[in-house]
């Protein structure tokens, strides 16, 4: 019988006698997939358990603290925070090339991870690595080959040989609408058991230019808008997802009160997606578009203009970056 509860059970069983009294580390992004994983594993093990959770500074309004905070006090999990906003930064800093964005992130997140998970060993080797990989990726991978692979002591992701980890995946047979379902039963906080998928990189590959403090916060500001918008719409779980990007290096001629403004275009990009490798343009309701767009213009003084991305994939790609 294949319920919630069932999957839980049987997973904790299994991590029970895969882990026995060794120590795992487990790192946590803000998504689905390593919450539950995570969750799952501590409700096996307890504080056999230690999560690292790498803030690199470019989360959304709000992620930090439901991890930092809200999943801590729904699991009781061991947490590890490292707070890597600045390191981030000053590596990204004068940096506008996409692709130069994601290595420079790829490479900074292994480091602070790296360094965090040596701190967890130093107390005690580290046996095991949680990894929330779901079966749709172990399909995709030939299920015999490739980064999903389960391999004993297999060297994870571009971490040095001294720091050798067998993976759990707790979650290797599940879909996603299981993963969530599995979440809801071990009592996750739904903003997080029900958030919409969102890049590694984060907000930094949609700040079209550098990355700065500044455009952070102002894409924050008007991201956090309009998904209050499109939750309050109730359509938070039928669009796939809903980037908001800041064109950071234009400027446009606006009019407010009295005054010209001379700020920057943000773009919505609703989309409807089955697997994210296609996907179609999100036709929201015009009254939900007007509240953002005026919200936004209202509230975020650097922003002047909202525009609407209404282009598929292909030929666009879901994220501008
Ligand atoms: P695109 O923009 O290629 O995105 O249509 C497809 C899906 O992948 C996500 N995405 C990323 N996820 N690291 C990630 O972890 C990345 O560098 C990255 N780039 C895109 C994107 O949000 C969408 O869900």
């Amino acid at each position: 019988d294949w319920t919630p509860a069932n999957i839980v059970e049987d997973s904790v069983a299994a991590i029970r006698e895969q882990v026995g009294d060794a120590r795992v580390l487990c790192a946590l992004s803000g998504g689905v997939d390593s919450a539950v994983a995570a969750a799952l594993v501590q409700r096996a093990i307890g504080d056999q358990l230690t999560c690292v959770f790498v803030d690199h500074g470019l989360l959304r309004a709000g992620e930090a603290e439901q991890v930092e905070r809200d999943f801590v006090a729904a699991t009781g999990v061991d947490l590890k925070v490292s707070d890597a906003t600045d390191r981030f930064l000053d590596a990204l800093a004068g940096v506008s090339d996409p692709e130069t964005k994601r290595k420079i992130i790829g490479r900074e997140f292994i480091r602070t991870f790296e360094a965090a998970a040596r701190e967890v060993a130093a107390d005690g080797g580290v046996d095991f690595l949680v990894q929330g990989t779901l079966y749709p990726d172990v399909v995709e991978s030939g299920g015999g080959e490739g980064a999903a692979n389960i391999k004993s002591h297999h060297n994870v992701g571009g971490l040095p040989d001294d720091l050798e980890f067998t993976l759990i995946e707790p979650l290797r047979t599940l879909f996603k609408d299981e993963v969530r379902a599995v979440g809801e039963e071990l009592g996750l906080p739904p903003a997080m058991v029900w958030r919409q998928p969102f890049p590694g990189p984060g907000l930094a590959i949609r700040i079209v230019g550098e990355v700065t403090r500044d455009r952070l916060e102002l894409l924050r500001a008007a991201d956090a808008i309009a998904r209050e918008e499109l939750t309050r719409a109730g359509l938070d779980r039928e669009v796939w997802q809903f980037p908001v990007v800041l064109l950071a290096d234009v400027r446009s001629v606006g009019v407010q009160g009295d005054g010209r403004t001379y700020g920057h275009p943000v773009v919505l990009r609703p989309v409807s997606s089955e697997d994210a490798m296609t996907a179609d343009w999100s036709r929201l309701p015009h009254e939900l578009l007007e509240r953002i767009s005026t919200r936004i213009t209202n509230e975020v003084p650097e922003v002047n203009r909202v525009v609407l991305d209404v282009t598929s994939k292909p030929p666009g790609t879901i994220e501008w970056e």
